[in-house]
């Protein structure tokens, strides 16, 4: 496939408001796969490696300015169409004379780079405009194509402004647009507003560059790719789309997802060979899982490092933070927080470890709980190589346990424990033979006595 040659410029339209997310978030900081639409649409784009890229916002979002950082924005002032918010990019790409502006809708983010360039290969044969059509189950409110006898695109015309023939069309709008960098600056400045919408229609260039006698073209592409969100339904169908990229890709770098529709992952979730994910996982971002991993059912995991041979779950909560050392166990209902925990060290049961160093081949019992907060600030807990923490213990922090040391059940540890050193502290505990037995026989005697 012949690269198209010419540069290209992308203008990325997200001033939109978004009003039927019903959402004080702009619709396209709403994520998917653990991050805003919008920065899925840039990644895919990054891979274009264009000369320049401006995203076009509304006032007021500097959020979306944030997410889409260092990248530029031009912001659009008053939202009066797609053509206007085109023209707001233009100064942006002024020194830019020749090549291709290719236009995408930041609520329109799964589409491929293999799609993108398509288009681009397309308008690098010649054509004032290229479009990416489609063919959806349920066109509605797409913009419709209307092509000419010889097979080009003639006009778009809107579904408001449509009548029933060309409504009943089914080649549509994907909103993807590419244009001759030199020509789209006079075809924006003669868009009216004569329209349903009372807006600046973008696709009307194309019926304006038909009249100069330009040729314009339509790639189509696939519904799923171009699927458009306006609503929550459709970000799910999104999410969906995205989940099922994201499995299909860890299946085959070799990790075995049990029950693939069940585990969620995140943009960025690395995994390793030999990785085994049981059911209902969930990965939010910043999980990285090295081989021979094993993470058993239910457990939910965030911004954690897992080394090699290790095995989480179930039920167990990896946090922010959380660093597990080759062939360390995580077990059922243990949540670890900010923490390093050595190679081969154990944490099997109920416990919560936060801001802490687990030396390796530490054992920690069911009930170990880091005091790690003190109401005002947080403090470490360290606890050395091959210590034993016993079952109930609670470790105020600041406070560390040596190397090889032993902590008996039911302490609370508010002192350093040297290397090598036993640590109890316990109430004393009193044992009175035959006590039960001698009550049990005073209450009978009395009951019979009436
Ligand atoms: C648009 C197309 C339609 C196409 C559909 C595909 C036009 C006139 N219509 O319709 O042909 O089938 O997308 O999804 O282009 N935006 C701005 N500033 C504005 C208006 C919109 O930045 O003043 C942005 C929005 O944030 C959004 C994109 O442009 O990302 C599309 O706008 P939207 O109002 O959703 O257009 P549609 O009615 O869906
Ligand atoms: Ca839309």
């Amino acid at each position: 496939m012949a690269a198209a040659k010419t540069p290209v410029d992308v203008v990325v339209l997200a001033a939109g408001l978004g009003t039927r997310m019903k959402s004080a978030l702009p619709k396209v900081m709403h994520p998917l796969a653990g991050r805003p639409m919008v920065a899925h649409l840039l990644a895919t784009v990054a891979g274009l490696a264009p000369q320049r890229v401006v995203v076009v916002v509304g006032p007021g979002m500097e959020a979306v300015a944030r997410a889409v950082a260092p990248l530029p924005t031009a912001v659009q002032a008053d939202r009066r169409g797609t053509g206007d918010a085109v023209k707001v990019a233009l100064p942006a790409l002024a020194d830019f004379a020749a090549g291709t502006v290719l236009v995408l809708y930041g609520d329109t983010p799964l589409i491929s780079a293999g799609t993108m360039q398509r288009v681009l290969d397309s308008r690098a044969a010649g054509h004032a405009i290229v479009v990416l059509g489609f063919r959806p189950a349920e066109p509605g409110g797409y913009g419709r194509l209307v092509l000419g006898r010889d097979g080009g695109l003639d006009r778009i015309v809107e579904a408001k402004d449509a009548g029933p023939k060309l409504f009943a069309s089914g080649l549509c709008n994907s909103g993807v647009m590419a244009f001759d960098a030199a020509t789209l600056p006079g075809l924006l400045a003669r868009l009216d507003t004569n329209n349903a919408k009372g807006e600046f229609y973008l696709t009307d260039t194309v019926a304006h560059a038909r009249a100069d006698g330009r040729s314009c073209a339509v790639v189509e592409g696939g519904e799923e790719e171009l699927l458009g969100i306006n609503s929550r339904a459709e970000l799910a169908v999104a999410e969906a789309v995205v989940q099922r990229e994201l499995r299909a890709r860890a299946m085959a770098g070799g990790a075995t997802l049990l029950d693939p529709a069940t585990v969620w992952l995140s943009h960025d979730t690395t995994m390793g060979r030999d990785v085994i994910i049981g059911p209902s996982v969930v990965f939010a971002p910043g999980v990285t899982v090295a081989d021979n991993v094993e993470i058993r059912a239910f457990s939910h995991l965030e911004g954690a490092k897992i080394a090699s041979g290790a095995i989480i779950g179930p039920f167990a909560r990896l946090r922010p933070g959380a660093e597990i050392g080759a062939n360390a166990h995580i077990g059922n209902f243990v949540e670890i927080k900010a923490s390093t925990i050595g190679a081969g060290a154990k944490a099997n049961h109920l416990a919560y470890v936060g801001d802490a160093t687990v030396g390796a081949g530490a054992n920690l019992g069911a009930g170990t709980i880091t005091c790690n907060y003190d109401g005002w600030n947080k403090h470490r807990t360290v606890i050395g190589d091959g210590a034993f923490i016993g079952s109930h213990v609670a470790l105020v922090a600041p406070v560390t346990v040596g190397n090889g040391a032993i902590v008996g059940a039911g302490s609370v540890v508010t002192q350093d424990v040297p290397e090598d050193a036993l640590y109890v502290e316990r109430a004393e505990a009193r044992t009175q033979i035959g006590w039960a037995a001698a009550r049990r026989a005073s209450r009978a005697a009395k009951r019979k006595a009436g």
